[in-house]
């Protein structure tokens, strides 16, 4: 490069009206990397920029049509207005969501992680309600979207399964939420059929979010892996345009991918590959939607023949519960996602995720735990992000989110520095 990385960058800034952090966002790296590549070279906390990140600007800025579609756009109004469906203040669908405006809750969600990683505390929703109503099985979305309200100085009231709801006397879906409108201020619904949580959310004006509509939708489960792969991305140093990701499993009705395809086909040139077992294979009008957004889609039956090259392999469980026809019980030995495949067929640099839970039970031959103590599985990383990112969709829906950088004040108890005894040395850093 003639000119320096510091005088490249910040012409680049400049000629696309982005701020540092917008920039960063935008070009999908942290902040703080950003920040090391703009310091005087020969300064001590000075680093290059990754060649991938030089030659992906040089692209932006030597196209006028590149330059124009990431240059700021004149953002007016809260965010909350922007990402609406409906009038309404709500999260129903990953289609809400353009690149900048899925970028922006991120950005909210970095100003969390001091929250998350219980390092400060804040109580900007102190006295609000959250209404958690749950009526299909949950573990960590019940408890992750509780307890990033709590994280906010909110409180929780949950209701989990039919049987002891009002719904086993015949209550309908409208009642329920005009009732429950009554008593909370944001209500998370999981149910199990496919548009029920936007049924619930037509007969309310509180947020409402989608924790999972049958095999419909899951966007905060969608939100919070993007946010994963865009971090992890961040300190390998790739780019999430030009990227492989491979879906792996139940991609009929597992919600998790119908949304993550979907949000990450806001990014460039990406190929996927989705490799189901057969009569699995992700429906058709999500792959027409994502593939007239120009990306490379290519299905395949083959564990061996999908991962091939993969930067990001996402693995998911079959959903048995959402069978009708189908026969199988859990996934062949030959589709099992385990290191031998992983070392086989991906670099050094691949992440393994999974939405969770994994079935561990003999003969389901989900994502492996030989992948425990490796680096590259990054499950767990995946379910600590769910915090910051459900944190910064509740501040975003209640419209509280600029209030949250002065509202931060100290823990006054010590957690551990890592939280799980096999996390890697860089989990919990940026
Ligand atoms: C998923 C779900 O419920 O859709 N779990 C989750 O929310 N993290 C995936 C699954 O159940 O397999």
């Amino acid at each position: 490069m003639s000119v320096s990385q510091q005088v490249f960058l910040r012409d680049a800034m400049r000629r696309l009206n982005l701020t540092r952090d917008v920039f960063a966002g935008r070009i999908g790296v942290k902040r703080r990397a950003l920040d090391t590549w703009l310091l005087p070279e020969g300064s001590q906390e000075f680093r290059a920029m990754p060649e991938v990140v030089n030659r992906f600007v040089t692209e932006i800025v030597e196209n006028e049509g590149l330059l124009q579609k990431y240059a700021q756009s004149a953002q007016t109004g809260p965010l909350r207005n922007r990402i609406a469906a409906e009038g309404k203040h709500q999260l129903l669908s990953v289609d809400q969501f353009s690149r900048e405006s899925v970028e922006e809750l991120f950005r909210i969600a970095d100003q969390m992680q001091p929250i998350a990683r219980r390092q400060k505390v804040s109580r900007v929703l102190e006295g609000a309600v959250l209404g958690n109503l749950f009526f299909e099985a949950s573990t960590r979305t019940r408890v992750s979207f509780g307890a990033a309200f709590c994280r906010l100085g909110g409180s929780v009231c949950d209701t989990t399964g039919f049987t002891f709801s009002s719904m086993a006397k015949g209550e309908s879906i409208y009642d329920t939420s005009r009732v429950m409108s009554g008593y909370v201020d944001a209500m998370v619904i999981r149910h199990p059929e496919k548009g029920s949580v936007a049924e619930f959310a037509r007969a309310t004006n509180i947020p409402v979010v989608n924790g999972g509509d049958g095999p419909g939708e899951h966007p905060s489960q969608a939100l919070l892996d993007l946010y994963t792969i865009l971090t992890e991305f961040s300190r390998l140093g790739k780019l999430l345009d030009g990227a492989h990701i491979a879906l792996v499993g139940d991609l009929k009705y597992g919600r998790t991918v119908h949304s993550l395809l979907k949000l990450l086909s806001l990014y460039r040139g990406l190929k996927f590959t989705l490799v189901s077992p057969r009569g699995l294979e992700m429906p058709d009008y999500i792959q027409d939607q994502v593939s007239t957004r120009g990306h490379v889609i290519e299905q395949s039956h083959s564990l061996e023949q999908g991962l091939q090259g993969a930067d990001v392999i996402y693995a998911t469980r079959v959903q048995k519960e959402r069978f009708a026809a189908e026969e199988l019980e859990g996934y062949t030995p030959d589709f099992q996602v385990n290191k031998a495949i992983v070392d086989q067929c991906c670099g050094p640099d691949v992440i393994v995720m999974h939405p969770l839970p994994r079935d561990s039970r003999e003969g389901a031959n989900d994502l492996s735990v030989d992948l425990n103590h490796d680096p590259r599985l990054a499950i767990f990383r995946q379910t600590d992000n769910g915090i910051p990112v459900r944190m910064a969709i509740f501040a975003v829906l209640l419209g509280v989110e600029s209030l949250v950088q002065h509202s931060l004040r100290d823990v006054t108890w010590s957690p551990p520095t890592h939280i799980g005894p096999d996390d890697s040395i860089f989990h919990g850093m940026d």
